[in-house]
């Protein structure tokens, strides 16, 4: 009897949506926001999709923190408000991505099984009355947010409104309690089989840490072992892949192939509690959540994110969550400037995303997040970003089909490595060492010379690529160094940066010495690394300027290594020792820069790499300041022009190409502060 009215409801959902499928509606490029209806009287609905519609926003992201609504006491579903939602949105040419309520365990559940809740590292567990209270390994909560998310897709897998899923909603916090405790312990064994095989990995004779039997190992994120911490951060990694294929797997068997799955990863891009390389390996794409916070969009920084998070797939993704002007959780929740935001989206696209999404639609009136930015206020009236919002919305439509099936391309990638990143922050030997920054510094100066470059795990292969810069590649595996031999002895060439090639696989210093199993290649080993509290001169291949920060001193092995960078005078160790050493190695190149260098030589270097190595990716020619984003694919050929200059800049349009949100003009175009034009360069016509 139950099935009846389902069945219905989806033909009528088929049937809105096929009438709507003739509207202007949602095209390649999306544009959208979270939108949360079981906050609002269903009366609602229409007025606020209305104006999601006419803004040219066609995707809405619903019910990642529904579930008290979704399941209001154990095993009692009540989903008609949901499909009534997205019936509501398809009337409205809105397509949805249906989130599962994980992240928000209702508190029945919390209450009655408290081992689903939360332990942090101090001991204290979390209590009911925010998000992310949940205990991620607690086969309870496991078993029923498994059970929810299969409700959900078995109700929702084949309805033609909703076109993919998220699971959960920012994964971050890991647990304490004894369960996972027990879990770690098994994990270890696993891996290692004997304890001696751990004890000696891990040299715990040291400070007397021998461990006879498995439940004395600590499970601790503080300064403790580093092989430890290491494999810390590999569980913590597993668990989260756990997790997310726990309700993946229900998804899939229930839902049409056509509808995809993805998860929003937070904290900034950046954040290293876990390998998202792996979170992301499970998934159709990744999409990511972006926020400037206090201040204003460092196009730089956000850029390179967007490449890093593309890279994790290495492919196209989607922007899940961007700020509608400001946010609520800064020091100071400044808005960006009329105009910014618009900026940001198209920065967005321009690095890859096929998709944007606004947090949030419209403020809860209570709850934690009632001063965050959203395109309509308490009253229902569109604040005035909508407007902003809504000239995206036409320039998306305008644009979309030209960037459908586009990505950008790069001959020059840069390495990030998670288990380099975790090795180096548990001991920075220097707090001014900033890996994020060092590798921005690489970024930036190759960026500006190719207009495109990408952010990789080296473990997804480096074929294809011209110049690989590794800045921090601290941890090597025998498979990693046959890697990167691979590709220089193929024709690649490689910079190494400080601090490569010190730990194995286990977080030990190599007893090769430094850099461990690169050494071969390198041809030269490194004598001692020293922290530096001035700079440092040093000369050479890339002329004078300063090493900063960090400074290695290198000594060649191999007859043809090379020493291109020397030290001038210092702390009397450096003086006039070797900075960097190359030398040619099968089809390729490979040098080791025991330094980092300040911004004015970086930009030399990355001058000479980028010649040397023959890196020619079409570029366009834009005054300083401009940011250019190469998309091509299907036969076209895209660019993304963005002003970050607080003056207008006059842009030459380059030979053959037109502005697509300006379709008349010729010749040239001026872009004010934060403007945009979108250059499609038509193909050559064959001779
Ligand atoms: C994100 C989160 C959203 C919302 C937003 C506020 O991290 O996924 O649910 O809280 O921050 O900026």
């Amino acid at each position: 009897m139950k099935s009846v009215p389902r069945l219905l409801a989806v033909l009528f959902a088929l049937a809105v949506f096929s009438v709507a499928g003739r509207a202007a509606g949602p095209g390649p490029l999306l544009l959208g926001s979270a939108w949360y209806p079981e906050q609002w009287p269903e009366e609602r609905w229409d007025a606020d999709l209305k104006l999601m519609a006419d803004a040219g926003m066609h995707m809405a992201r619903i019910g990642e923190f529904a579930w008290s609504s979704m399941e209001p006491e154990e095993g009692r579903y009540t989903l008609d408000w949901v499909e009534r939602a997205i019936n509501a949105a398809a009337r409205h040419n809105i397509v949805v991505v249906l989130g599962t309520p994980s992240d928000a365990p209702p508190a029945w559940l919390t209450s009655k099984y408290p081992e689903t809740l939360r332990v942090t590292e101090a001991g204290v567990q979390i209590r009911h009355g925010f998000r992310r209270q949940f205990n991620y390994t607690s086969p309870k909560y496991l078993e029923l947010s498994r059970r929810i998310a299969e409700e959900l897709a078995r109700r929702f897998g084949h309805h033609p409104n909703v076109i993919g899923w998220q699971i959960g909603n920012e994964y971050t916090e890991d647990s304490f309690d004894p369960h996972s405790r027990q879990l770690w312990h098994q994990w270890l064994q696993r891996k290692y089989g004997t304890l001696d095989q751990l004890n000696h990995h891990w040299m715990t004779a040291y400070w007397s840490q021998t461990y006879s039997a498995w439940d004395q190992i600590p499970m601790e994120t503080g300064r403790s072992n580093p092989g430890l911490l290491l494999d810390y951060k590999r569980f913590v990694t597993e668990q989260w892949v756990h997790l997310q294929r726990n309700q993946l797997e229900v998804i899939r068997a229930h839902a049409d192939p056509r509808q995809w799955i993805t998860t929003n990863l937070g904290g900034l891009g950046w954040a290293n509690r876990f390998n998202r390389t792996d979170i992301a390996a499970d998934l159709d794409f990744i999409s990511w959540d972006t926020y400037v916070g206090q201040g204003h969009l460092n196009p730089t920084r956000i850029g390179a994110t967007h490449d890093l998070v593309r890279g994790w797939k290495r492919k196209n993704f989607w922007v899940m969550e961007i700020q509608p002007g400001f946010v609520d959780w800064a020091g100071i929740a400044n808005s960006l400037d009329k105009g910014e935001t618009r900026a940001a989206v198209w920065e967005a696209v321009g690095h890859g995303a096929d998709a944007v999404a606004f947090w949030q639609w419209r403020a809860a009136l209570n709850g934690q997040e009632q001063y965050h930015g959203v395109l309509v206020g308490p009253d229902g009236e569109p604040v005035p970003f909508y407007e902003e919002a809504r000239q995206l919305g036409a320039e998306f439509a305008r644009v979309g089909p030209a960037l459908a099936g586009t990505s950008p391309e790069s001959q020059v990638a840069i390495l990030h490595d998670y288990d380099s990143r975790w090795a180096i922050d548990f001991h920075l030997h220097s707090k001014r060492y900033d890996q994020i920054e060092t590798l921005l510094g690489y970024y930036a100066a190759l960026r500006e010379l190719t207009q495109s470059v990408d952010i990789i795990d080296p473990r997804g292969g480096l074929e294809g690529y011209k110049l690989v810069v590794a800045p921090n590649l601290n941890v090597v595996s025998p498979e990693m160094a046959r890697r990167l031999e691979q590709y220089v002895r193929g024709g690649g060439h490689l910079l190494l940066g400080p601090r490569s090639g010190l730990m194995n696989e286990y977080n030990a210093l190599s007893t090769l010495g430094q850099p461990g199993l690169l050494r071969d290649l390198v041809g030269a080993k490194v004598e001692q690394f020293y922290a530096l509290l001035d700079d440092v001169p040093v000369s050479g291949r890339w002329g004078d300027g300063r090493a900063t920060i960090w400074a290695e001193y290198l000594r060649p092995l191999a007859p043809d290594a090379t020493v291109t960078l020397t030290y001038g005078r210092a702390n009397g160790w450096l003086d006039g020792k070797p900075a960097m050493v190359s030398r040619k190695l099968g089809k390729g190149t490979i040098s080791y820069l025991g330094a980092l260098l300040e911004p004015a030589m970086m930009q030399r270097a990355a001058r000479d790499l980028v010649q040397a190595a023959s890196v020619n990716s079409p570029t366009i020619p834009v005054p300083a300041g401009v940011e250019v984003c190469r998309r091509v694919g299907q036969g076209r050929e895209v660019f993304v022009v963005i002003n970050h200059n607080p003056k207008p800049v006059v842009l030459d349009l380059p030979v053959g190409c037109s502005d697509l949100l300006r379709p008349s003009a010729q010749e040239r175009i001026e872009l004010p502060q934060y403007d945009v034009a979108v250059l499609q360069r038509n193909p050559a016509k064959p001779n």
